[in-house]
């Protein structure tokens, strides 16, 4: 094969259910705000399962329309993120259908098989889905214009497009280094040899899916090794690519270009970084018992469970076995006395969506917690670190920023009563309404409504464990 895949675009094939696929442009969202307050409530108990991981739901898609033939997917997260994602990869010429709730038929138009979009890609409030599909445009031959939400348009892609240039593309517009951007992808992709600057999964995708269309191989040489689903899902299927130590504990991970994707069947375990939300609250909310079931446990995604077992976490892993090619496992997670830790900034990759929600554990921790390293959290759907203290602070909680660190000064007990703003920023939202289901006073957001973005029926699954949520 030629590398430049299957030739015709692939029908468009509508979804059966209007799932906001339409084509209008998501940055013009718009929902209103929704406030929403919690409060303290009983015991949370239950058995419960999160949506689908985001990260492998926006992959599941970009591989399968990359793919030659059907690929289809069981547990696609329905958030607006990944359908973001979905709706573009339509405007690129794949064909995108839903069959049932999470079930999901991608057609595939092969590896450089894109079709020029008629309009501009508008990726909502999704870093993953934009930066991925940056690369995955990279090593095509046409023309595409990115643009995305408010939050979007502040966050950094720079750092994406840079490795993309040395590769072949080129940037037709960009506002100084943030979205609208467009793109002019290459005609005869050159496969590169890329150090990310930052340890981010998203770049690294991004040039490995730019990588694709390249002859040779391309290579991304990671200080701190990153999630590794783009790697472990380009191989199922079907590419060649080898992943070898590098120094100091990093990884050096080797494309072997143009290849063939073969369509395959995915399973999408449930999120980790969505089930940190009501693990944290039952680990809180005093007398809860509840199971969290089929949770990814890839280790590049489980800093968090460390950090809160060794904060003194009643957490048991159930069930360890592996689906759709990860390790799961059902999590039964009592409420418990935590105290105040060190989190080593080398484990922050490993939970970098988690740190509001720790925050909130450490503000009822005994004694201070110190995270470290979160530099990346400043560049989040908002700045997570300011508004990770922010929140814990308008709640009655002793806590400090020290460059990139975050000092929480836990009591045992927060007194509540704090009005957040969430920035845009679905995890304040989700940490701020764990808070106070264990504060003493409630706990209220300015807007509930981009909870969605990651995790639909979050409120209507913490209301069934037990928690009050109120309008
Ligand atoms: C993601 C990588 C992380 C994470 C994001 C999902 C991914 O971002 O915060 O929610 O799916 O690759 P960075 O790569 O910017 O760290």
């Amino acid at each position: 094969m030629d590398g430049k895949g299957g030739g015709a675009p692939a029908p468009v094939i509508e979804g059966r259910e209007n799932l906001n696929l339409s084509l209008s442009p998501m940055s013009a969202r718009t929902t209103a705000a929704a406030p929403l307050t919690s409060r303290r409530t009983g015991a949370l108990r239950g058995r419960v399962r999160v949506p689908g991981d985001k990260s492998i739901s926006h992959r599941a898609l970009i591989l399968g329309a990359l793919a030659v033939g059907e690929t289809r997917i069981r547990g696609l997260l329905e958030g607006e993120d990944v359908l973001n994602t979905a709706k573009v990869l339509r405007a690129l010429g794949a064909g995108v259908e839903r069959d049932g709730e999470g079930s999901w038929r991608v057609q595939g138009v092969g590896v450089g098989g894109f079709a020029e979009p008629g309009q501009t890609l508008d990726f909502g409030n999704s870093g993953t889905g934009c930066r991925l599909v940056l690369g995955a445009v990279a090593g095509c031959p046409i023309a595409a214009t990115f643009d995305g939400d408010a939050s979007l348009r502040k966050r950094p892609m720079r750092r994406v497009l840079d490795p993309l240039q040395h590769i072949g593309a080129r940037v037709l517009s960009a506002n100084d280094g943030r979205l609208p951007v467009t793109l002019q992808g290459a005609r005869d992709p050159i496969p590169i040899v890329f150090t990310p600057p930052v340890p981010s999964a998203q770049l690294k995708s991004a040039v490995l899916l730019a990588g694709l269309c390249a002859p040779g191989e391309t290579v991304v040489i990671e200080a701190e090794p990153t999630r590794d689903h783009t790697e472990k899902m380009l191989t199922l299927f079907g590419a060649d690519v080898r992943v070898d130590a590098a120094a100091d504990g990093g990884r050096r991970i080797t494309l072997s270009g143009q290849p063939e994707l073969a369509p395959q069947s995915v399973a999408v375990p449930a999120d980790p970084s969505s089930a940190a939300f009501p693990l944290v609250a039952a680990l809180i909310a005093r007398g809860s018992s509840v199971i969290l079931d089929g949770v990814m446990m890839n280790p590049l995604r489980t800093g968090l469970i460390t950090t809160l077992i060794e904060m003194g976490a009643a957490i048991e892993r159930l069930a360890a076995r592996a689906e759709g090619g990860e390790e799961v496992a059902d999590l039964r997670v009592q409420a418990s006395s935590l105290r105040g830790v060190e989190v080593p900034a080398a484990r922050a990759p490993s939970m970098i969506d988690e740190y509001p929600v720790l925050a909130v554990a450490a503000a009822f921790a005994e004694g201070t917690t110190v995270m470290r390293g979160l530099k990346e959290l400043k560049v989040k759907e908002s700045d997570r670190l300011a508004g990770t203290a922010a929140l814990l602070r308008a709640n009655g909680v002793d806590v400090e920023t020290d460059g990139d660190d975050l000092i929480v000064m836990g009591k045992g007990c927060v007194a509540g009563g704090g009005r957040v703003a969430t920035h845009m920023d679905h995890r304040i939202a989700m940490a701020a309404l764990v808070m106070g289901l264990a504060s003493d006073k409630p706990v209220a957001i300015d807007d509930a409504s981009f909870i969605g973005t990651s995790f639909p029926g979050f409120v209507e699954l913490m209301r069934g464990l037990g928690s009050e949520l109120a309008a």
